[in-house]
This record gives C-alpha cells, sequence and structure tokens, in this order.
C-alpha cells in the first residue's frame, strides 16, 4: 500500500494512525495536576549512581533529599559534599551496616526512597521500603532469584506503594523519537526487535582500589568492581537485561496489550575476563585473580517471544574490547531502524518502504529530528549536563513528577519484575542448553486491558 506515496502522504498517513493516542494523551492530562508540591526523599545508597542522582534531585526545588543510607563512609562523605557545594542542608546519614537503610525507612519525613545499590539488594530493599509505606525508585539489573520478582509485585499489590523501575535507556532521545515513529505507524506493524548490553565493563569489573588501576574484584576494589564481578564469577546469563529490554519493551506495549512470553538463551564460551587479567601489566598469569574461573560466557545471546507474535533479541556482551553500543534494531512490516551509536541522530541506518529509494539505507537524523519527542523538546534545557546524554534527567524527572501528582507511574512494578525476570530465566536457559523458559505473566491477565502511559505527551 504505502509503496508509492511521496514523503507529505506518508507523514500524514502516519498522524492519523498515531491519532488515537492524542485522546489518552487529553485524558492524561486531566489528571495530572500537582498534588505534592516537594517530594522528601531518602538515599539507598549513595554510590556513585546514587551520586548522579543525587546531582539531579539537588537540582530541583521540588526535591529534598531529607536522610541518606550507606555504609561506605567515603561514599557517604561524597554524597554529603555534593549537598553542601549545592548549599543545602546535609541529610541524616545511616552509615551503620547494611540494615542501617531500615533505620532511614522508619521516618516519617520520607515520601520516596532511590535504591542504587547492589543488585542483591534491590528487591529486599523496595519490598522493606514498600512495607514502610516508601515509595522506591529503584536501579537497573536483573534478578537473583525469580521469587523475588513476585515478591516485589506481591508488596506493592498488598501494600498500595507503587514502585516505579529507574530504566533511563527508555529516555533516550532516539530511543523516543523512534517511540514516536512507531506510534505514528511508519514501521507498519512490529515484528522483530533488538537491544543489550554491548560495553566494554573490564575497567569498571577491576581496579586497585579508589582512584587506582589493576584487576582487583571484591573487598580490595573499588565501587562496582567490589560486587558486580562476583556475578561473573557465579553466573552465566543475561545478567543486565533492562538497557536492551527496557526500550523496546515500551515500543511493543509490553504488560499493555502485549506481553513476553519465552525465552531461551545461549552463551559463548568465558574469556575476556581472564585474559584482561592475565595481559594487564598490573596482573599477569601469576596474579591470584589469573586462577578465577569465571563462568559468565563473554557473549550471552536471549531470544525473546511475544503474545503478539514479536520477536525480541537481547545481546549482553560486557567482558570483550568494544565500543559501547547498545545495538537496537526495530523492524515492523514496513521498514527499520538500526543504532549504531549510543544515541546520535545522525548515526545508525534507517529505511522506509515507499519513502526511501529501494533497498538503500538512510542516515536518520532527519527523521530524528522530524520525530523528536515532545518531552525532550520541553525540557532539553534541563537535561544538558545530566548524564548518559541527558537522559538521567528524564528518569528522575518522572519518578519525582508522579510521586508529585500522585499518579502511576510510566515504568512500573509490573516492568520491574518482568524486566528483572529474565535474568534467572536466561540462566535457567544456559543451564539447559537453551532450553524455552516460560516468564511469568506478572499483571495476573490485567495486561489484556491495561493501556500505554509510557511519554504520550510533554509531561514527565
Ligand atoms: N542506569 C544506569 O545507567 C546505571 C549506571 C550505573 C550503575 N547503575 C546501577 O546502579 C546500581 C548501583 O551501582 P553503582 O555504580 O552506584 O555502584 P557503587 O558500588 O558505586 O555504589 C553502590 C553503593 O551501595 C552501597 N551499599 C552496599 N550495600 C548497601 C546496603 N545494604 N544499604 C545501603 N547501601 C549499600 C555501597 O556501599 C556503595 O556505596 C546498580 O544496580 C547498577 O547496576 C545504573
Amino acid at each position: 500500500m504505502l509503496y508509492h506515496i511521496n514523503r507529505r502522504d506518508f507523514v500524514k498517513n502516519s498522524a492519523i494512525a498515531g491519532a488515537g493516542l492524542s485522546l489518552s494523551t487529553d485524558s492524561i492530562k486531566a489528571w495530572s495536576a500537582a498534588k505534592k508540591s516537594t517530594v522528601r526523599v531518602g538515599m539507598i545508597g549513595v554510590g556513585l549512581r546514587g551520586q548522579s542522582h543525587l546531582e539531579l534531585f539537588l537540582r530541583r526545588d521540588d526535591t529534598e533529599i531529607v536522610a541518606m543510607a550507606d555504609p561506605d563512609k567515603e561514599m557517604m562523605a561524597d554524597a554529603q559534599k555534593l549537598i553542601s557545594d549545592a548549599g543545602k542542608k546535609a541529610a541524616v546519614e545511616f552509615t551503620n551496616g547494611d540494615y542501617d537503610y531500615r533505620n532511614l525507612l522508619k521516618r516519617d519525613d520520607i515520601d520516596a526512597v532511590l535504591i542504587a545499590t547492589p543488585w542483591q539488594w534491590h528487591s529486599i530493599q523496595a519490598i522493606d521500603a514498600m512495607n514502610a509505606k516508601k515509595i522506591p525508585g529503584v536501579e537497573v539489573c536483573g534478578a537473583i532469584k525469580l521469587q523475588e520478582c513476585w515478591d516485589v509485585v506481591n508488596t506493592s499489590e498488598k501494600t498500595g506503594v507503587r514502585l516505579m523501575m529507574m530504566e533511563n535507556v527508555c529516555y533516550r532521545r532516539d530511543v523516543m523519537a523512534v517511540l514516536n515513529m512507531v506510534r505514528k505507524n511508519l514501521f507498519g506493524e512490529l515484528l522483530h526487535l533488538q537491544g543489550g548490553y554491548e560495553h566494554d565493563l573490564r575497567e569498571v569489573k577491576f581496579n586497585g582500589g579508589r582512584g587506582k588501576d589493576g584487576v582487583e574484584f571484591g573487598p580490595k576494589a573499588f565501587s562496582e568492581a567490589r560486587w558486580r564481578t562476583q556475578h561473573s564469577v557465579t553466573r552465566n546469563g543475561e545478567l543486565y537485561p533492562t538497557h536492551g529490554l527496557g526500550p523496546v519493551a515500551n515500543l511493543i506495549n509490553a504488560n499493555r496489550g502485549n506481553r513476553l512470553t519465552r525465552l531461551s538463551s545461549v552463551a559463548t564460551k568465558s574469556r575476556g575476563l581472564h585474559r584482561y587479567i592475565v595481559n594487564h601489566p598490573l596482573g599477569g598469569p601469576n596474579h591470584p585473580n589469573a586462577k578465577v574461573k569465571f563462568k559468565l560466557g563473554d557473549i550471552v545471546t536471549t531470544t525473546i517471544q511475544t503474545a503478539n507474535q514479536e520477536t525480541i533479541v537481547l545481546t549482553h556482551d560486557t567482558n570483550s574490547p568494544r565500543p559501547y553500543n547498545l545495538g537496537f534494531r526495530v523492524q515492523g512490516t514496513n521498514g527499520l531502524w538500526i543504532d549504531n551509536h549510543a544515541g546520535e541522530f545522525n548515526a545508525g541506518l534507517i529505511y522506509f518502504e515507499g519513502v526511501s529509494k529501494p533497498h538503500t539505507w538512510e542516515n536518520p537524523e532527519n527523521y530524528m529530528k522530524e520525530h523528536d519527542h515532545p518531552l525532550w523538546k520541553r525540557f532539553e534545557n534541563d537535561a544538558k549536563g545530566a548524564g548518559h546524554g541527558g537522559m538521567d534527567f528524564f528518569v528522575d524527572n518522572a519518578f519525582i513528577e508522579c510521586v508529585k501528582r500522585d499518579v502511576d507511574f510510566p515504568l512500573d512494578v509490573y516492568d520491574y519484575a518482568t524486566w528483572y525476570a529474565i535474568t534467572p530465566l536466561s540462566e535457567k536457559s544456559i543451564a539447559e542448553g537453551g532450553q524455552v523458559q516460560d516468564i511469568p505473566d506478572f499483571t495476573r491477565g490485567k495486561w489484556k486491558s491495561r493501556k500505554p502511559i509510557f511519554c504520550l505527551d510533554d509531561q514527565y
């Protein structure tokens, strides 16, 4: 049908196809009147990521940092310095071990908590927060065990406390422009999507302590090398699914008219981390860590099926020399986009039948500019300087705005559970030679009637 239409008709048709969305947009605006003027926040985990959220919260007039919990006193001092540099009042500190955050949760002057801790703590702390009637915003990773995903959902449903999945890549500017194009039907009916976490993390997984190079991990190391690397020793699976999956899940309306049904994972051999230790000037074949056997395959590939018969391929690739790229591909009956460099409008490739020269890729820049998301246009200046090319502003903004307005989060507890579940299911699949695993329906059937709400307009 779209074979011989010109570009203007193409855009017009697309706008008509997207018209259904503007109705929902109006209804969102109707319930968006702010209820709270200030959100009182407790930070749980003020390491490198917690501090980047803290910096963004400190820029806001509507966010007050009341208290912070972290057993690492150096990280706490760094976080307090950020607060004093911003000219704000010092936060109450909870540094007395791994469970002192529970004392933070007992306070009655906190509305919401931002959890940016090592992966094994996310669900435990989110559950504790909801039981204490504090609204958790939880950083990204995958679950340790499938059951914790159910525990988080059950606690949210029992307490009535909402949770936000703080997946920042969903707000990447090119990803949101593509979301706009999908909603305007430029790609036709979606068929296949790809995404991943393709990031050389070797210098994150190893260092020699704070500010020092080296091949240490565990207690002698700093930040993520202190805890993240151990997961590569004992686990083989899609350990970091949400950066790749979150954006594509929004494109196919997962948990909102669609759902992820099954997955299967395979992994390559494990070479990169050992090779890094052996080849590093501060390591070598006689370094004690050269004896460590890493279980995580260098490249883990997960194929996901959906109720609406799309397929998704996720790639986890963190142990090898390679430039960063999340490797998105969005393909429909009428065309496709391939991302090949971390969010730049003029990188990657795009093709639309009836618009592009037949069988010829186009540079996506003009499409990206034309379909730039209204939220980005509105907050472009506020997002300047925020982490990861500005997208971190948007995820924090959504968290604070939804708490203020007392409305549903665009990325909610069902997204958390579904995305986190990919990790233990992929580990099981790999252990069983790629056996297909069912992905639970954490919405218990509500996905059929839930409507898309992610970024329908320029509000948050
Ligand atoms: N979305 C993103 O772009 C992005 C980027 C980096 C990290 N992350 C995620 O953020 C989270 C934190 O990573 P990070 O880089 O800040 O690691 P980090 O090691 O720098 O910080 C983690 C902090 O948590 C503290 N902590 C440990 N146990 C705790 C407990 N029981 N209670 C309170 N605090 C505790 C540690 O002392 C440390 O200061 C991880 O889930 C990571 O995957 C996300």
